[in-house]
Order: structure tokens, then C-alpha cells, then sequence
């Protein structure tokens, strides 16, 4: 896989594809700029280096062919290039859209060109026709075969790994391939049936997998506990005793648990076995809270994503808290993926002691449940 460093960029216009998809606030600006300071690495390296750039990114979801205000990625130019201390000039449409060198030109919303998700080569060209070199540097799109993802990398141009894409990568080879152990993989979230996948990955490769969230109570549930009126996914008995058998002595569930009595008081702690019908879990018991952080303090490698309890209510925060200390803490490789986890990890103050933040959604998801992404493949990665 080539890289940035493997370009001399003098005179070149670089056409990166990064992934710009902020969380917008409701008059529309930046509500996060996570994916912009990750994105603003190799725009600086390629302009420090000589050359242009044109930014190519999508923003949400919108009607393909259709463009919706929005959806318009000229609500970011304002953060991004005060961000990057530079200019960015906004072009609306792909026509006549071409920069010069120390220039950085922004795309409107690939999405509105129609082709764009079903990877249209003649758009694709397009694309590639407003510069040099292909650059892929957006990881958490890297599960789309969409035209700038995929189709730009099949144009014929030189292409490359952004600095994001590399230092991701980096980051998960130390998850999934040289794994320094024990492993301890942390996994929560509401629902089983979106993790699945990575926790059957996962648990070939983890040494020990600590659960929590919603997603524990269905496990506990196919133990034989009564989880009262918690979030659970019945339909999902078979593969929660799948994934029960396949980490057999592996996999760490809650042993007391946080719930909303029936009658509706917060915040009360209890074993599984006083769990009455009604009671709604919603976080790991304090119990738990100790013997998962005590597990993560042996790790020699942390992979976290979801968690653990409700974090966004204060009487059930402690749990989700508890363990972004303890991975912050611990004297281990730390890697830490997904929104509700980042923002767990941000509310706990203790972003800067993990080593890895990803800006993966969906993608981390699939990377982690060992599918392969095409716009990895289109990098030779
Ligand atoms: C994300 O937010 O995970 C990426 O930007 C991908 O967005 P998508 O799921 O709309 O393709």
C-alpha cells in the first residue's frame, strides 16, 4: 500500500476522498469536528508538500440526483478552513471545478450526483479528471463501494493511503494482527444483532471479552436469568448460545447490574438474582464495575466499542465511567471506536490517555467482524 510519503507532491493536485460527514447542529453547523480534524492531516501534508487538493466527501443520506440544502457540504467550509488556516473554496457542481496548486477546493455532496452510489465508472472519471493522484483517506467510508471510493481508485491514476487511512490501520493491525496479549476486548451497545458479527470475530481473537449494555442482557438472558422488562432480543436466543459456547470461559457478563424498579426508582444496584419483573437494567452493578477494571488493568492490548450502561443518565453512568478510567489507565495499547463509546470516553475527560480514537462507524464494525472493505482492497491494503 502506497502512502503520502511515497509522493513528491510539488505541482500535484492531490483529489482526496475524505470522510466529512459531521454531526450537524439544528441550524446546521459543526456540532463535532472529530472527522474534520482527522481529515485536515493530509490536506496539510499535500499543501506543505506543493501541492492542491480537491476534497471529495458525502454528508448524511440524501435523495440520490436531488439536492437537498441540507445535505450541502458548503456548511462546513467556514469550521474546516478556519480549521486548517486556509481558504477553502466551495464548488458546487463538478464543472470547471479544477484547483491549482496550493489551492483546496471542496465538492458539493457526492451523493447528489446521480452514480455515485452504485459506483458509477463515468462519474468516477469524472472525478479523477480534476487531478493527479487518488488519495483515500476516508476510513469510515472504506465500507461503501460508491464512485469516489471505489470507482476513483479503478480511474488509473496513481493512488495512495490518506495519513487518517494509515494511522487507522496502523491503529487495528495492532487489534487483529500483531496482538501483543492478553487482548481484552470491551463490548457494548443495545442491540446483539449489530454486533454479532464482531463479537464471532472477536472472540477468535480476544483473550477475554468483557460485556455490557443491552446487548449483556440478551446473553443473560440465554444463561436462564431473568432480565424483568429489560431491552432484550428474544429472537436472537440461538446465536447469543452460539456465542456463550464459542468464548466459553472467555466472555465476562455483569454480576450485578444497575436498574429503574418497576415502580420507577433510578439508580438501584442489585445482583441478577434479586432482578424482579418490571426492573429494567441499565448499566453494569458496581461489582462489576471492579472486576472488569481489574481484568482491563492486565490487558497488554484494549479494543473498546459500545457502552456499557446508560451512560447519558447520571444514576446509570458509573459503569460506562468506570471503565473509560480503566482502559485510560491501564498500561496497555488502547484502541476505542464508535460515537456512544467516543462520547462516553469524552465525558469521562480521558481522551487524550487512548491511544487510538477511530472515526469508523459502520466500517470498524465490518473491519472488526473480519469482512473486507472494498475501499481498503482499492489501496492494496
Ligand atoms: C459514517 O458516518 O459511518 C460514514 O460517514 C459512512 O456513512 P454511510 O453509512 O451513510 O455510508
Amino acid at each position: 500500500m502506497k502512502t503520502l510519503a511515497d509522493f513528491d507532491w510539488r505541482g500535484k493536485i492531490a483529489i482526496i476522498r475524505a470522510d466529512l460527514n459531521v454531526p450537524q447542529t439544528a441550524n446546521g453547523e459543526v456540532a463535532d469536528d472529530t472527522r474534520l480534524v482527522a481529515a485536515s492531516g493530509s490536506v496539510r501534508t499535500i499543501l506543505n508538500g506543493g501541492g492542491g487538493v480537491v476534497l471529495l466527501s458525502h454528508l448524511g443520506r440524501p435523495q440520490e440526483g436531488k439536492i437537498e440544502k441540507e445535505f450541502s457540504l458548503e456548511s462546513i467550509v467556514p469550521a474546516f478552513s478556519l480549521l486548517l488556516q486556509h481558504p477553502i473554496r466551495f464548488a458546487p457542481t463538478l464543472e470547471n471545478a479544477g484547483p491549482a496548486v496550493g489551492e483546496v477546493l471542496l465538492l458539493e455532496n457526492t451523493r447528489f450526483n446521480v452514480g455515485e452510489k452504485n459506483d458509477d465508472g463515468n462519474l468516477a472519471r469524472r472525478y479523477a479528471a480534476l487531478g493527479d493522484i487518488f488519495v483515500m483517506d476516508a476510513f469510515a467510508s472504506a465500507h461503501r463501494a460508491e464512485a469516489s471510493v471505489t470507482g476513483l481508485a479503478r480511474c488509473g491514476l496513481p493512488v495512495c493511503a490518506g495519513g487518517l487511512v494509515e494511522a487507522e490501520l496502523n491503529g487495528l493491525t495492532r487489534i487483529v494482527g500483531q496482538i501483543e496479549r492478553p487482548l481484552v476486548g470491551i463490548f457494548g451497545g443495545a442491540k446483539i444483532s449489530t454486533k454479532l458479527a464482531v463479537l464471532q470475530h472477536m472472540a477468535e481473537l480476544c483473550d477475554t471479552l468483557l460485556i455490557g449494555g443491552g446487548m449483556a442482557n440478551t446473553l443473560l438472558l440465554a444463561q436462564g436469568y431473568n432480565v424483568g422488562a429489560s431491552l432484550v432480543q428474544e429472537d436472537m436466543q440461538a446465536e447469543a448460545q452460539a456465542v456463550l459456547s464459542a468464548t466459553q470461559g472467555r466472555l465476562v457478563l455483569p454480576q450485578d447490574v444497575v436498574i429503574q424498579t418497576a415502580d420507577g426508582t433510578a439508580g438501584q444496584q442489585c445482583t441478577l438474582e434479586q432482578i424482579n419483573r418490571g426492573d429494567v437494567i441499565l448499566d453494569i452493578g458496581s461489582a462489576s464495575s471492579q472486576h472488569y477494571s481489574a481484568i482491563i488493568k492486565q490487558a497488554k492490548t484494549i479494543l473498546w466499542n459500545g457502552p456499557v450502561g446508560l451512560f447519558e443518565q447520571e444514576p446509570y453512568a458509573a459503569g460506562t465511567n468506570a471503565i473509560a478510567h480503566a482502559v485510560a489507565t491501564a498500561p496497555a495499547y488502547s484502541l476505542v471506536g464508535g460515537a456512544d463509546t467516543i462520547a462516553a470516553v469524552r465525558a469521562a475527560e480521558v481522551t487524550e490517555q487512548i491511544n487510538y480514537i477511530s472515526t469508523g462507524g459502520g466500517a470498524l464494525l465490518e473491519y472488526l467482524a473480519g469482512k473486507t472493505l472494498p475501499g481498503l482492497v482499492a489501496l492494496g491494503a
